[in-house]
């Protein structure tokens, strides 16, 4: 999988090189290929933005040199997404469904924004991590290639995206290790029992009753079996 991140702040980046993404783009099962913006500005001081038509606050990145860092990366089978507020909310779903694509281009926005008419002529799909604004579009565009890439092949052990939150629609139970008493709480008997049936119906269950206790309007799109039905109703 390849990612082109078209950024005023290449360097931001540099945080994907550690752990489990390190080890992905050391073993090259992706590729985060960074474009510093500023590189197409033809003028002299290099400068990659100018105040808005109209007045206000702020600074607006210029259409031209947006464009001449796109062009430099484009091909067409690439698929190009703008992170910004203004785009639909990410989900595991969307995550999913992109992390079957080849090469993602990825533009950041940063300062009061971009001018429009680059967008209008790029015409990307818009993404948001959520509806909150950040000072810029780099900390998303990590937030997207982390959780994209942990669907790529052989960047996680594949038992550990089939069980995990979301992938299942539901919340994940809670994990145990050593010691097997802290502070006077001890680890669940039935997963020192070394009985897997009854480990996994254990498991479903805390599942269940965490969603429904934390984010139950998840449950709505789960498919529930009669069993879970009873541990829900037992929750009652
Ligand atoms: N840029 C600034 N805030 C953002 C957000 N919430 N999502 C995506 N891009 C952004």
């Amino acid at each position: 999988m390849k990612f082109d991140v078209l950024t005023l702040f290449p360097e931001m980046f540099e945080t994907l090189n550690q752990s489990i993404l390190g080890r992905a783009i050391e073993k090259d099962l992706i590729n985060i290929n960074l474009i510093n913006i500023r590189d197409f500005s033809k003028d002299k001081h290099k400068k990659v933005d100018d105040t808005p038509y109209g007045g206000g606050a702020g600074m607006v990145m210029r259409p031209d040199v947006v464009y001449d860092a796109y062009k430099s990366v484009y091909e067409p089978n690439a698929k190009v997404i703008f992170m910004t507020p203004q785009g639909k909310t990410l989900s595991q779903k969307k995550v999913e469904s992109l992390s079957r694509e080849q090469h993602l281009i990825i533009l950041c926005g940063h300062y009061e924004g971009i001018d429009q008419r680059v967008i209008d002529e790029i015409n990307p799909e818009e993404i948001s991590i959520g509806d909150y604004v950040l000072t810029g579009g780099e900390i998303p565009a990590m937030v997207l290639i982390d959780s994209v890439s942990r669907y790529v092949g052989g960047v996680l052990n594949e038992e550990s995206i089939s069980e995990e939150s979301f992938s299942t629609g539901l919340l994940e139970y809670p994990q145990y290790t050593r010691p097997e008493v802290f502070n006077n709480r001890e680890v669940p008997e039935v997963l020192k029992s070394g009985h897997h049936e009854n480990i996994r119906r254990w498991r479903r269950a805390e599942s269940l009753k965490n969603t429904y206790s934390k984010r139950p309007e998840l449950l709505e799109d789960v498919e529930l079996s009669n069993e879970d039905k009873k541990v829900l109703d037992d929750m009652n």
